[in-house]
């Protein structure tokens, strides 16, 4: 038996239901490479619920951002995104190596750009020695779980507006950010041009999307896809689940319930009174201190991750297969360590 895990919400498995659409779709011949009615239909459906103009299934969520940085950006342009951005750290300098652009990390707090040092960072304009920031990438939610409000995107897109830069959203857990500030995607991507959308966080096994929705970006979009290695043959079997996730609100019902146990979880540490919480909790994950040998501890019974090694911040997420069970038995274990260790 493997340990439950609070270490990612890619450590859950796969939806039963998206499973299930997987499964349904096994049978019989089809088109492959995107042309197959599945694909056909989600693109579709992704086409209305983005408001968008194109998109391009991928196998991953850094291809998705590696391929939204090449449809927008010339080499010799810059991008501006969080210092703690996936697209910044995460990525093993893909975007660096396949769209060959510039990274600039920006200064963040909680993960969040602080958007008035957006434009400290927009420099040398028309210089030729200088890259030209062309894009601002946001994450939502960040890397720390926060959340960037309906308002706040706004007024980066203004800066954006007003300083020709596109905009783009790394949406891997898209879905806990529209569930949590109760809006559809329509509305949360609305002042964007690009956004990369996942599934994987949410239940699905593989297959993230490009999703283009500004005109003016969709050009070459399936070509820099294949050159980038990144288009699936047998796409029927990532399609159907995506269909399956975006019918009948099952999205909502996955990352609400995903956030709901990351509330539960920091809820029931709180009480515990001797948990520093270093984040705000606003999707699905828990950023708090936990003393080191308590971590030791807790480790033989529970999988996580310590996010800073030198400040034992360890982050807490809930993928959809957590229960409140599971973080009944973890609070339970922290609180039997916590009291044995401070009973003389
Ligand atoms: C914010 C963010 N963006 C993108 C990704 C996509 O990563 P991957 O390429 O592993 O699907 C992740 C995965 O952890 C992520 O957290």
């Amino acid at each position: 038996m493997s340990l439950v895990s609070l270490g990612s919400d890619n450590h859950s498995g796969i939806h039963p239901a998206l499973l299930d659409a997987m499964v349904a779709v096994n049978q019989g011949f089809a088109a492959s490479y995107e042309q197959d009615p599945w694909s056909q239909e989600l693109k579709q459906k992704i086409l209305s619920e983005f408001d968008a103009v194109d998109s391009a299934l991928v196998f991953n969520g850094t291809a998705a951002n590696v391929l939204c940085t090449q449809l927008a950006l010339q080499s010799y342009e810059a991008l501006l995104c969080s210092d703690a951005s996936h697209l910044a750290v995460d990525e093993c300098g893909a975007p660096e190596k396949i769209a060959g652009v510039k990274l600039v990390s920006l200064p963040t707090d909680n993960g969040k750009i602080r958007i008035p040092s957006i434009e400290q960072h927009i420099t040398r304009r028309g210089d030729q020695h200088c890259s030209q920031v062309k894009m601002l990438s946001i994450t939502q939610p960040t890397e720390y779980g926060t959340l960037y409000s309906l308002e706040e995107i706004a007024q980066i897109a203004e800066i954006c507006k007003s300083n020709d830069l596109y905009l783009h959203m790394d949406g891997a857990r898209l879905g806990n950010a529209a569930a949590a500030l109760q809006c559809n995607f329509k509305t949360l991507v609305k002042h964007c041009d690009l956004v990369s959308f996942g599934g994987a966080k949410n239940g699905s096994m593989l297959g993230e999307f490009v999703i283009v929705r500004n005109p003016d970006l969709k050009k070459g979009l399936k070509f820099f896809r294949k050159q980038s290695l990144q288009l699936p043959a047998k796409t029927r079997f990532l399609s159907a689940p995506m269909i399956r996730y975006l019918q009948d609100d099952l999205w909502l019902e996955i990352a609400q319930h995903e956030n709901e146990m990351a509330q539960l979880l920091r809820q029931g540490l709180e009480k515990i009174g001797t948990v520093t919480f270093t984040r705000p909790t606003q999707a699905n994950s828990v950023f708090c201190i936990l003393p080191r040998p308590i971590i030791k501890e807790l480790r033989k019974s529970f999988f996580f991750y310590v996010w800073d090694e030198q400040t034992f911040e360890v982050r807490l997420m809930t993928g959809f297969s957590v229960t409140p069970q599971h973080i009944n038995d973890f609070v339970t274990l922290v609180q039997s360590i916590h009291t044995e260790r401070t009973t003389p």
